[in-house]
């Protein structure tokens, strides 16, 4: 049978086999897909390890990154994230990283939410890798604007340098922008210490500003219970984009896209 892993370090509380084990289900397609704990200082290993005899792997914190850099070629998407959640042992054993974060997160934004990018002023907050890893497919949703902010301001202006070519996108520090936008992405890690990046409360206008966690857990992110109080008129979890960035990776592996809707259903 054919064999799919995602690999992390932590990784047992991975939703990943659950969402792709119901992807095989309902498409029939004949697969296993287990969780696999990589040691912080042998990744490479267990990534060949694997795909000694597996077929794909979908990589998650903290190893984006390296596997970047362990693959034979890469996908423009996963070019231009600088990191790679998806890859494919293609017919001749050579490695094929993808990244299908970005996707994800613009499909769960527009098909499932129903929020149209097309001339939007979007915040991106945070300016690490997931923030990078969404940016191309964002621009490519054609926003008005796509500002990137960041405690570390130098990061963001980094980041609005690389992809200065490929849309409107800009740079900013927390205390430099106060004017309301129309969607607020947050993509720092500060969710997971239960901290909130400073973002100005008027950037947020009352029942018009959307705001989106990348982040999830079981209960709302302090992010979003911020983005609420002050009165943001929907606030999304990111359980959507893995569930989506997952169709994607299921998409490149067996050519057939399942149908998201009631495995995220299930899952909620
Ligand atoms: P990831 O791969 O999840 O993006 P990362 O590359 O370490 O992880 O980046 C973490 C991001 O979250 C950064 O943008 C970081 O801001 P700095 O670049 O200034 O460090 C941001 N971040 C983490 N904790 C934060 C907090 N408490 N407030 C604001 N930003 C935070």
């Amino acid at each position: 049978m054919d064999r799919y892993a995602v690999i992390g370090n932590p990784i047992s509380h991975s939703r990943s086999p659950l969402i792709h084990r119901m992807f095989a289900e309902q498409t029939g397609e004949q697969l296993t897909y287990e969780a696999l704990l990589a040691p912080l200082d042998d990744f490479a290993g267990t990534l060949r390890g694997f795909l000694d005899q597996g077929c794909g792997v979908n990589v998650t914190v903290p190893f984006k990154e390296q596997a970047w850099q362990l693959v034979d070629s890469r996908t423009a998407a996963a070019e231009l994230a600088g990191a790679v959640n998806t890859v494919q042992r293609l017919e001749d054993g050579r490695l094929l990283g993808d990244n299908t974060d970005g996707k994800g997160l613009v499909r769960d934004i527009q098909h499932n939410a129903g929020f149209d990018l097309r001339g939007k002023r979007i915040l991106l907050v945070g300016a690490g890798g997931a923030a990078r890893g969404v940016i191309q497919p964002l621009l490519e949703a054609m926003p008005a604007q796509l500002c990137v902010v960041n405690r570390t301001v130098e990061k963001a202006e980094q980041l609005a340098m690389l992809f200065r070519d490929r849309g409107p996108i800009s740079a900013a520090g927390f205390d430099w922008i106060e004017e309301s936008v129309d969607l607020i992405i947050n993509a720092t890690s500060a969710s997971l210490d239960g901290e909130l990046p400073p973002l100005a409360p008027s950037l947020i206008s009352t029942g018009h500003t959307w705001c989106y966690d990348m982040m999830y857990g079981s209960e709302a992110t302090v992010f979003n219970r911020w983005a609420a109080r002050q009165g943001a008129a929907r606030c999304l979890d990111g359980l959507g984009m893995l569930v989506e960035q997952a169709a994607e990776a299921f998409l490149l592996w067996r050519g057939v896209r399942p149908d998201t809707a009631p495995v995220l259903a299930a899952l909620r």
